[in-house]
């Protein structure tokens, strides 16, 4: 019990301190008093999609996934990076089963009818990991309208969950988030972003904005998404090496490099949210298998009426509506 409280307290130092936490150093540590690994072929006979998986943290979350003995789908933009993806994992485990999409999540009609394709050829999925992320360089729109960090982390994952409901019953969802969105408020009252008009996008705010959106999402999914028996989470994974740090914050990488964590590391806490048999409850956010708060400091926490404004936004926008027709999601009820 000593040494439980023990291990609590410095692991909250360590999230505390973010070096101690985000590195390396993090996991290297916690393995010590972590949950257990899954079952070894807890998947098994399982599907699983992960987005953006052609490299980086979604490659990484594939491999754990393929460990598991999950029949593992990837998509991500480029036919030919998803292709050496599929190729890395095979070497890796010649008799993996893994299945290639092009998909792009930013575009929301193309989402839309991806996830009735997928759905019609996979009638179980056992869990979504939405992993694909991006840091624009300048404000960039889709071309349905959309500023692209919102469209990739927030309105495409809306639209594919949704369309993937049926299929979902009674399996998980996992948002890959960042502590970027600690230093956010949830923006409701320009989500687009446009003030970029007036010349001061930065994508780095986007990404962090919209990684703040995904963390009240995975709670609003998570309460509307109960009755179908399926379960929401989000997780961060730290500071890990992958091309995304190193082509979009070249300064922090080479600044940081012998300290980041491996893809590996980064992607353990997807995996284990997607395969474990422990009790977790749904709508958490959480970093090297810990339930972690969703603020640092009871500042900025946004208030149910933002939440309700944020909610009507991703409906409107996606058209895609909540689970239960009508049903009430106002903080509260
Ligand atoms: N690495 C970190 O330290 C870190 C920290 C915090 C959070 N994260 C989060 O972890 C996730 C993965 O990050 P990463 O570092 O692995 O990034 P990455 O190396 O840039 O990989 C991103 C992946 O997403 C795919 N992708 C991008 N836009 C897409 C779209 N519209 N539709 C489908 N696929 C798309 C990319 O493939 P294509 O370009 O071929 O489509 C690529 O496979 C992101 O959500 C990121 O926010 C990472």
């Amino acid at each position: 019990m000593v040494l439980h409280h023990a291990a609590a307290a410095l692991d909250w130092v360590m999230d505390k301190s973010l070096v101690l936490g985000y590195t390396r150093i993090g996991p290297a540590l916690r393995r010590a008093w972590w949950p257990h690994d899954p079952t070894p072929g807890a998947l098994v006979g399982r599907h699983v999609l992960v987005t953006g998986a052609s490299g980086g943290l979604g490659l990484a979350t594939a491999r754990g996934l393929v460990r598991l003995g999950a029949t593992v789908h990837l998509t991500g933009r480029d036919a030919s990076r998803l292709d050496a993806a599929r190729s890395v994992l095979l070497e890796q485990a010649p008799l993996a089963d893994v299945v290639t999409h092009v998909a792009d999540v930013s575009d929301l009609a193309g989402t839309a009818e991806f996830a009735r394709d997928l759905a019609a050829g996979v009638p179980r999925l056992h869990a979504v990991v939405h992993n694909a992320g991006v840091m624009p360089r300048q404000r960039t729109t889709t071309r349905e309208g959309h500023e692209l960090a919102l469209a990739t982390h927030v309105l495409g994952p809306h639209v594919l969950t949704y369309g993937l409901r049926e299929p979902l019953a009674g399996g998980r969802v996992v948002l890959v988030t960042s502590g970027g969105a600690y230093g956010q408020r949830l923006e409701v009252d320009d989500p687009e972003y446009t003030e970029a008009g007036r010349g001061d996008y930065s994508g780095v705010t986007a990404y962090a904005r919209t990684k703040r959106m995904q963390l009240v999402l995975t709670e609003l999914w998570a309460r509307d998404l109960a009755p179908d028996g399926i379960r929401v989470h989000s997780m961060h994974p730290g500071w890990a090496d992958t091309p995304g740090v190193t082509d979009s914050l070249p300064r922090f990488a080479a600044m940081t490099r012998p300290l980041l964590r491996d893809a590996d590391s980064g992607a353990d806490t997807a995996v284990w949210l997607a395969a474990t048999s422990d009790a977790i409850g749904t709508g958490g956010l959480w970093h090297d298998r810990r339930r972690r708060p969703t603020h640092y400091l009871p500042v900025g926490v946004e208030t149910p009426e933002e939440i309700e404004a944020f909610w009507r936004f991703v409906l409107e926008e996606t058209g895609v509506p909540a689970g239960g027709a009508g049903r009430d999601l106002s903080p509260g009820t």
